[in-house]
């Protein structure tokens, strides 16, 4: 493991010098910048052309089924208050599936993506983008991760927390029945996986599944935030907390996965706490990532000396309202950041073999070999994305879903070059 070890340290030593998007070709630098320089704070949203209108029919096993993506699209760009007013924040209704993820649960319980938790994932690559402000690279690769255990490809439906026969439809029979939810045991380590701030790993809760709120993590994250980092859970704060999570995952569950590139992506899942909870700025800028803005986000409650889980809000600014970036999320921002937090206290990728403390490194761990910069990180991930088609499902289904997923990278590629 030492030469490993070496590897990984050298390579990550390295890594503050080339994070400022090496490697972008300038065609996708200069849309970058024209797009910042469109979006400039005060001007009112407007409409773009979306990359994802023209998302490819699907035809599962040669059969021609009514399928389709069903994109909503007319996404508004720039800075706007979110909710707008066909979206109230509502209470979750009864039977409604909500799960580990703060940012789905938020849009479920403001009527972005369907109310009862079970989504198309047209209304759910539109609502990453109008309501949460993500650029479409960002949320056509979170999407097409979706498809890694979760989507059911004859109804390109979704449950957002357990396992919940409304994603199926006439034909699920043809994928081998009802798909996991996103937070249910059978996505364990598929896309979810262990170290969450505030929900329990599968080991410890009955079941398995995924989002059992744990009142006493929150509370060491909070303590560290306010200790360490004057109380801002910033980038800083993500390299320590994914630190802290490490060591306690390996030190208490016995079997503990920290395997690139899950992990990775939970690096850069941690980092929404300040690049999209806090109310953006009217100079464009956004607000502090502090622990009122973290935790109204997240849903999670002070009552009395401990805490308690509440459905997810938006944390007001001090108008009242939360203002959406006045320019998109992109996957570069959000690779930049797991990249910066995970060089403070870089780590060996691997698992426990069935006991607290038996640590085995990840076989040949090449993800994070050679420079690491934003292209190599993005476009190992998006390739992984590609050359990873769901596995779950049968070779036809896959065949089928390859131009979706390729479709949904595509501007990712696009602008990491890759
Ligand atoms: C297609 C959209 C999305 C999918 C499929 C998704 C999925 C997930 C999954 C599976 C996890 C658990 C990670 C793990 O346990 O390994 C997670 C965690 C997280 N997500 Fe999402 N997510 C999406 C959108 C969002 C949005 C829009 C936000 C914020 C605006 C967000 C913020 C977070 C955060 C902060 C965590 C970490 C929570 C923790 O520590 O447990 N996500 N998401």
């Amino acid at each position: 493991m030492a030469p490993l070890l070496a590897l990984l340290l050298a390579t990550v030593l390295s890594a503050h010098l080339v994070l400022a998007f090496p490697g972008m070709d300038s065609g996708a630098l200069e849309d970058q910048l024209a797009r910042r320089s469109f979006n400039m704070v005060h001007r009112p949203h407007t409409k773009r052309t979306d990359p994802f209108l023209s998302l490819p029919a699907l035809n599962i096993a040669g059969i021609p089924l009514p399928i389709s993506v069903n994109y909503p699209g007319g996404v508004t760009v720039g800075r706007k208050v979110i909710p707008d007013s066909s979206h109230p924040f509502q209470n979750p209704p009864s039977g409604a599936q909500r799960g580990g993820c703060p940012g789905l649960n938020l849009l479920a319980n403001y009527g972005y993506i369907d109310r009862s938790g079970i989504v198309g994932v047209g209304e759910l690559l539109w609502a990453l983008q109008e309501a949460t402000g993500w650029a479409p690279d960002l949320a056509g690769a979170v999407v097409a991760l979706g498809f890694r255990s979760t989507v059911d490809v004859t109804t390109m439906k979704l449950s957002i927390g357990n396992t919940d026969s409304r994603t199926s439809g006439l034909f699920t029979s043809l994928i081998g029945g009802t798909v996991p939810g996103l937070f249910s045991a059978a996505a364990h380590t598929k896309f979810e996986t262990d170290g969450s701030i505030l929900y329990d790993d599968a080991y410890f809760t009955p079941g398995g599944t995924t989002s059992q709120f744990n009142a006493t993590l929150w509370a060491q994250r909070l303590a560290s935030a306010n200790s360490n980092f004057g109380g801002v859970f910033g980038n800083d704060w993500v390299g320590q907390t994914r630190f802290d999570s490490y060591n306690y995952c390996i030190q208490n569950n016995p079997q503990c996965n920290w395997m690139a590139v899950a992990q990775v992506l939970f690096y850069g899942a941690e980092c929404l706490t300040y690049l999209n909870f806090p109310s953006s700025n009217s100079d464009g800028t956004i607000g502090s990532a502090t622990a009122s803005v973290v935790q109204t986000f997240m849903g999670i409650a002070a009552q009395g000396s401990s805490f308690v889980k509440v459905p997810e809000s938006l944390p007001p600014s001090s108008d009242g309202h939360w203002y959406r970036r006045s320019t998109g999320i992109t996957l570069a921002e959000g690779i930049s950041g797991l990249i910066s937090a995970y060089s403070a206290h870089p780590v060996v990728f691997g698992s426990n073999n069935g006991a607290t403390n038996s640590f085995v490194a990840q076989g040949t761990p090449t993800q994070l070999q050679g420079t690491i910069t934003v292209q190599a990180v993005g476009c190992m991930i998006l390739n992984e994305i590609n050359e990873n088609v769901p596995g779950s499902f049968n070779n036809l289904v896959t065949a089928t879903l390859t131009p979706l997923i390729a479709a949904l990278t595509a501007p990712g590629m696009l602008n990491l070059g890759c």
